[in-house]
């Protein structure tokens, strides 16, 4: 198959969502909405993605960098005319493009595939994504004929009586023929009840045409849920969290509590492990099997975890890569640290990886048994089979098999509180 592109619109202005940045730079999960988009774009197969951008645009392309191209609409006129900014990168081009706006971020890869799929198979010059709605009040409504046969979108401020019952929506993700959205794009007019460029109006253009259109009716809604506002912020990020942990269990995890496990996107997670609940587990983290991680505790970015470990309650480990049976069972902080195998934190124990300036590392043999409340100033280095007292404070490294001890001696002074 001929190389796809895509356009993402990005220019709008995200007015109810309060803001003072861009709407697309919000997060879900820590990656912002237009971030994901793109994304899912590269992951669907597509080479080329040109993203469209207008209001805060300075905004988007700190977010994306150079893993898109950018066209400007300066003018917001509507989603037909947003199109038409991406056309100097699409002239001259055959074959497909896909247009996706920028927040919609949970459509999945193979939901795009599946579109230019049907749009090469059954070769259609537009093939659109809809969904049919209980009530799709505000959505634009997909008219077909007694074929069924898709001839137009209508937005619904242009809708007659009739039009509005119907409940199939359009999506708002398409793929098109290059040289014919060119074509059509160049005819749109604003001659409608927002007076705006529609995008949508390119069906009805190609039909007339006698160019055939055709649809994919989505199986599963969540995924061409918008953001406009904060608490449609919070929904996506919900369905998000459910999709991910129903992901992992799928794949053998046990999850106790899906509602209250946050596990971010590309985490990896070996079979029988349980996560306990109130666990959130950064992006990239890596668990092996049969682990135990929570309750309540932070997986922060950088770590890996080896099988058999077990991390207990209110542990935060951030780019900690810790040995096959390692225990730390209860409220620590191991921070920039390397500790081997079948070792045993104590409660309380923390890595003191910052002196202000710069991080250092813990590094921590195997079989080490280290009591509670213990501090590591890093960089430091404890060897395997050694035992560090509770409370012991650790500056200087402690070679293998050593006992060590960094605590001031007890002293009881008798008498001395004594109320007569
Ligand atoms: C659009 C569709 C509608 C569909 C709905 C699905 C059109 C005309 N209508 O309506 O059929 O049911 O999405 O959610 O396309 N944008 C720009 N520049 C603009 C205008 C919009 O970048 O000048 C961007 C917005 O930031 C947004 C996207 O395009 O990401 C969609 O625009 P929006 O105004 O939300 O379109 P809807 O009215 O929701
Ligand atoms: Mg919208």
């Amino acid at each position: 198959m001929e190389e796809v592109s895509a356009i993402v619109l990005a220019a709008g202005k995200g007015t109810r969502m309060k803001t003072n940045k861009s709407k697309v730079v919000h997060k879900i999960y820590g990656k912002e909405l237009v971030k994901r988009v793109v994304e899912t774009a590269y992951k669907a197969g597509i080479k080329d993605v040109i993203t469209v951008v207008g209001h805060k645009r300075e905004e988007v392309e700190r977010v994306l960098g150079d893993s898109v191209k950018y066209a400007y609409q300066d003018e917001l006129l509507g989603t037909g005319h947003t199109a038409m900014q991406a056309i100097p990168y699409l002239k001259g081009k055959k074959g497909k493009v896909v247009i996706l706006y920028g927040d919609v971020p949970l459509i999945r890869p193979e939901t795009i595939k599946k579109l230019i799929a049907k749009s090469v198979m059954d070769r259609e010059y537009a093939t659109i994504l809809t969904a049919i709605y209980d009530n799709p009040t505000g959505y634009g409504r997909v008219i077909r004929d007694i074929g069924g046969n898709v001839k137009a979108i209508v937005e619904e401020k242009d809708a007659t009586e009739e039009e509005k019952y119907i409940n199939e929506i359009n999506a708002g993700v398409y793929c098109f023929d290059i040289e014919e959205l060119i074509l059509a794009l160049e005819k749109l007019t604003p001659n409608n009840a927002q007076g705006e460029y529609y995008l949508t109006d390119v069906i009805k253009i190609m039909n007339d045409k006698g160019l055939k259109t055709g649809a994919i009716i989505i199986e599963d809604n969540t995924e061409i849920l918008g953001v406009n506002d904060r608490s449609q912020l919070e929904m996506l990020t919900r369905i998000l969290k459910i999709r991910i942990n129903q992901e992992h269990m799928k794949n053998g995890v046990t999850i106790e509590d899906m509602e209250n496990t946050y596990i971010y996107d590309d985490v990896k997670i070996g079979v029988d492990t349980v996560i306990h609940p109130n666990t959130t587990i950064k992006s990239g983290v890596v668990i092996g099997e049969n682990c135990e991680i929570g309750p309540n505790s932070y997986i922060r970015e950088g770590c890996n975890i080896a099988d058999n470990v077990k991390i207990g309650s209110f542990v935060e480990l951030k780019k900690a890569t810790i040995g096959e049976g390692t225990k730390v069972p209860h409220l620590s902080y191991m921070g920039d640290c390397e500790i081997g195998s079948k070792t045993n934190i104590g409660c309380g124990t923390i890595t003191c990886n910052y002196d202000g300036f710069k991080k250092s590392k813990t590094i921590i043999g195997n079989n080490a048994f280290i009591g509670s409340n213990v501090n590591f100033i890093a960089p430091v280095t404890v060897g395997d089979n050694t035992l560090i007292a509770a409370g012991s404070t650790i500056t200087d490294d402690v070679p293998a098999d050593a006992l060590s001890i960094a605590r001031e001696r007890q002293t009881n002074k008798e008498g001395w509180n004594k109320k007569d």
